[in-house]
């Protein structure tokens, strides 16, 4: 008995914000980006939040799995960009699709938050402790940006994707997660600062701070061993994989993982330039693009992987 994706769905606001409205607003260009990035433009939110956003990418993928909320024993939300800090948002979720029974929690591990999330999922499942369960990546990176900072701000984008998963015969096959703390602070978001009757402070809100060049290093590297780790495990080899679907932060590290596995690029499919780097929400909004653009034909065997702040990194191999 395994895990299976039965069905996926994803949501992005409505207002696009090209390289070109950014090079309005701070020293940019759109050469320099799409060069560099691959990206062409991003979704920014106007107001909606990342409980709105993982509703809505839900109801897509409850529809496309021709499943009701009620069937669902367990919402995950992977994210980093959470509303509020209680409730968490899959408790919100829940509130809103009318499950009232399910159990509901979120789960923090940046940009490898979907994969930690679909691990977890699995896991329950293998366990016996539940059937069927809802996955989102749901993220508001733009309230996390300094719009000063044109190294790390042009990179991010808004959205949420979201998948459904069921217990099955035939699915997830492998799945390999790692953390290492020692570099932390190549990617980092301060939380809210203590402030209360004993420490006085004049309250900030902090930003997200990255060294790109020892991010880029660190994918590069761990992408590829990550993926034969994976591999190896479940005793099959990169050419038995029909598509590669990776995080995506940057067309250039993309590039470099299908270089190294030696696996030809159009096995990796990418919708970065349209979306930026959306942390948790990048995988799911891209299973769900290649979901509906019937790509996937059962029996195809897909890799996901991803990696982000911790570190963390991981991959997944499923059968379709
Ligand atoms: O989910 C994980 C999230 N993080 C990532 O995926 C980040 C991975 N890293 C990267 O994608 C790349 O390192 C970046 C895209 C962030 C930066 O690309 P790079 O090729 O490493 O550029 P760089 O930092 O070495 O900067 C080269 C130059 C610098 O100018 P000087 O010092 O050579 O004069 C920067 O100041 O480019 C300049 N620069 C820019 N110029 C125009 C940096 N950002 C920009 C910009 N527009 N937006």
């Amino acid at each position: 008995m395994t895990t299976k994706i039965i069905g996926t769905g994803h949501y992005v606001p409505e207002r696009i914000v090209t390289n070109d409205d950014l090079a309005m607003i701070m020293d940019t260009s759109d050469e320099w980006i799409a060069e560099r990035t691959g990206i062409r433009q991003r979704r920014i939110d106007t107001g909606e939040g990342v409980v709105s956003m993982a509703l809505k990418a839900s109801k897509n993928a409850l529809e496309n799995a021709g499943i009701t909320a009620d069937m669902l024993d367990m919402i995950i939300v992977a994210t980093s960009t959470a509303d509020d800090l209680f409730p968490n948002t899959a408790s919100l979720v829940q509130r809103e699709l009318g499950n009232h029974q399910c159990v509901c929690f979120d789960l923090s591990a940046a940009c490898s938050g979907f994969l930690y999330a679909l691990n977890t999922a699995h896991a329950y499942i293998k366990a016996g402790m539940a059937k069927t369960v809802l996955i989102i990546g749901s993220e508001c990176l733009s309230k996390t940006m300094d719009w000063t900072d044109r190294s790390t701000s042009i990179l991010f984008g808004d959205g949420a994707g979201a998948v459904i998963v069921t217990e099955a015969e035939t699915g997830i096959e492998s799945v390999v997660a790692h953390s290492d703390g020692r570099k932390g602070e190549v990617i980092i978001c301060d939380g809210r600062p203590l402030e209360n009757f004993l420490v006085k402070k004049n309250v900030t809100y902090a930003y997200t701070q990255m060294d790109g060049q020892e991010v880029f290093r660190f994918a590069v590297k761990t992408v590829p061993e990550c993926i034969h780790e994976l591999l190896d495990q479940a005793k099959i080899g990169v050419e038995d994989v029909d598509y590669f679907i990776l995080h995506q932060a940057n067309e250039r590290i993309i590039r470099s993982v299908s270089k190294r596995l030696r696996v030809p690029l159009e096995r990796f499919p990418m919708n970065l330039h349209n979306y930026g780097n959306t942390s948790a929400a990048s995988i799911p909004i891209l299973l769900d693009e290649c979901n509906r653009n019937g790509l996937f034909v059962p029996g195809h065997k897909i890799v996901l992987s991803g990696f982000g702040a911790g570190l963390t990194w991981g991959a997944a191999l499923l059968t379709w």
